[in-house]
């Protein structure tokens, strides 16, 4: 395990001087790669000027009120609320939360293999019935249908609080909706009277080529939920809908969601800093050409596919043994990249999105000569 000295840009630095071309971004944070200039004076600014005042809602902090206003000015015009929290689950279980409070109906539906978070609520969308019995009891209402399968839409009715899911399922390795999926269920969820919740917690923010994946794949939700690279290293987190939704949570009862640190000040800022960045630097535009190019290089007789969308990418191996030898010889080479949590074939890539095209072919180069390295191990042993 590598024990981190610095991280600047494109690169986080060992205390042994190693240097390590970020592939990652700490899954999806870090998606103008580390201590960007705009954010580290945005966060000193701020520390400068006030940290914590009041706990949410009080006191009018203009980094909160900065950031809800650029937000939302990318967004339709029907998501015009923002709910500060500190965290991806955080989010999911506000979501959840108002759901229940909109309809008053008790079902939740999720998609098999998401991974909305580790709270007790995003927790229990799970479908992974082995880890969720280590935690019993569950919360009641939930169930599950297959991402991509249309066939099953039928199963969200006028029971149905909400449907949870990403618009690009990430743990599984990269799913991305087909045939107009998430279109089908927004259809069915206005049938029903059903709230949709897209879960952009690693799709937000460019990494699929467009500001959020929805946009990309041309649906609105109802509630969007969002965090990881929202602070730019900062913990923060939030989920936005409809104010005349959000503003239930005011009443029948008072303070349907409460949270401290949602909102924090200086995370706002450093997550305002990030979205202008972005914003101003058409950063998400370039997306799209650099997704290609990863495609054109990963050529190797040990990858059975890559799939993606934008520089959100699983690379399947054709036999599960590789997967561990790429992944600690691609490390060892001097380039992070990781697991998924549910995929056991293939390892991901989530760059940060400033990754330059020379930077590309590094890693490629970095991740090919694993690849070799991983063949030759059972080349020799057969
Ligand atoms: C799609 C998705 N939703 C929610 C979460 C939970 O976010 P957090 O770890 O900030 O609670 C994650 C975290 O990996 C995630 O990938």
């Amino acid at each position: 395990m590598l024990e981190v000295k610095e991280a600047s840009g494109m690169y986080i630095t060992d205390v042994n001087e190693k240097q390590y071309l970020d592939l990652n971004s700490g899954i999806s944070v870090s998606s103008l790669g580390h201590r960007h200039p705009n954010i580290v004076s945005a966060i000193e600014k701020q520390v400068n000027s006030y940290m914590h005042t009041m706990v949410y809602g009080e006191h009018l902090q203009s980094p909160q009120l900065h950031y809800a206003q650029l937000l939302t000015s990318y967004l339709d015009s029907s998501l015009d609320s923002v709910y500060f929290v500190n965290s991806g689950a955080e989010a999911i279980e506000g979501a959840m939360k108002l759901a229940k409070r909109a309809t008053g109906r008790p079902e939740i539906i999720a998609c098999r293999n998401a991974y909305h978070g580790s709270t007790q609520g995003a927790e229990a969308l799970r479908s992974d019935d082995d880890f969720l019995r280590a935690f019993l009891p569950g919360l009641p209402g939930i169930s599950h249908i297959d991402f991509n399968d249309q066939s099953q839409l039928h199963l969200i009715t006028e029971n149905t609080a909400a449907i949870i899911l990403e618009p690009v399922q990430a743990e599984i390795g990269v799913q991305t909706p087909k045939n107009d999926y998430l279109k089908a269920v927004r259809q069915r969820c206005n049938e029903t009277g059903t709230l949709m919740v897209l879960d952009e917690i690693q799709t937000g923010n460019g990494r699929t080529g467009a500001l959020f994946a929805h946009q990309k794949y041309d649906v609105v939700p109802d509630i969007m939920t969002i965090a990881k690279s929202m602070g730019g290293g900062l913990p923060i987190g939030a989920f936005v809908s409809n104010k005349e939704l959000m503003d239930l949570f005011t009443k029948k009862p008072m303070l349907g969601h409460i949270t401290t640190f949602g909102g924090n000040p200086v995370c706002c800022a450093s997550a305002h800093a990030v979205l202008k960045t972005i914003t101003d630097e058409k950063i998400h535009q370039e997306v799209l050409a650099k997704e290609e190019l990863f495609h054109s290089l990963l050529k190797h007789p040990i990858i059975k596919e890559v799939r993606s969308s934008g520089l959100m990418m699983a690379v399947e191996l054709t036999k599960r043994k590789y997967l561990k030898h790429v992944v600690s010889q691609t490390i060892e080479n001097g380039a992070l990249i990781d697991y998924f949590l549910f995929n056991d074939r293939s390892f991901r890539l989530a760059p940060p999105l400033i990754i330059s095209h020379d930077q590309i072919h590094e890693a490629a180069h970095k991740l090919l000569s694993a690849m070799d390295y991983a063949q030759k191990q059972y080349t020799k042993k057969s």
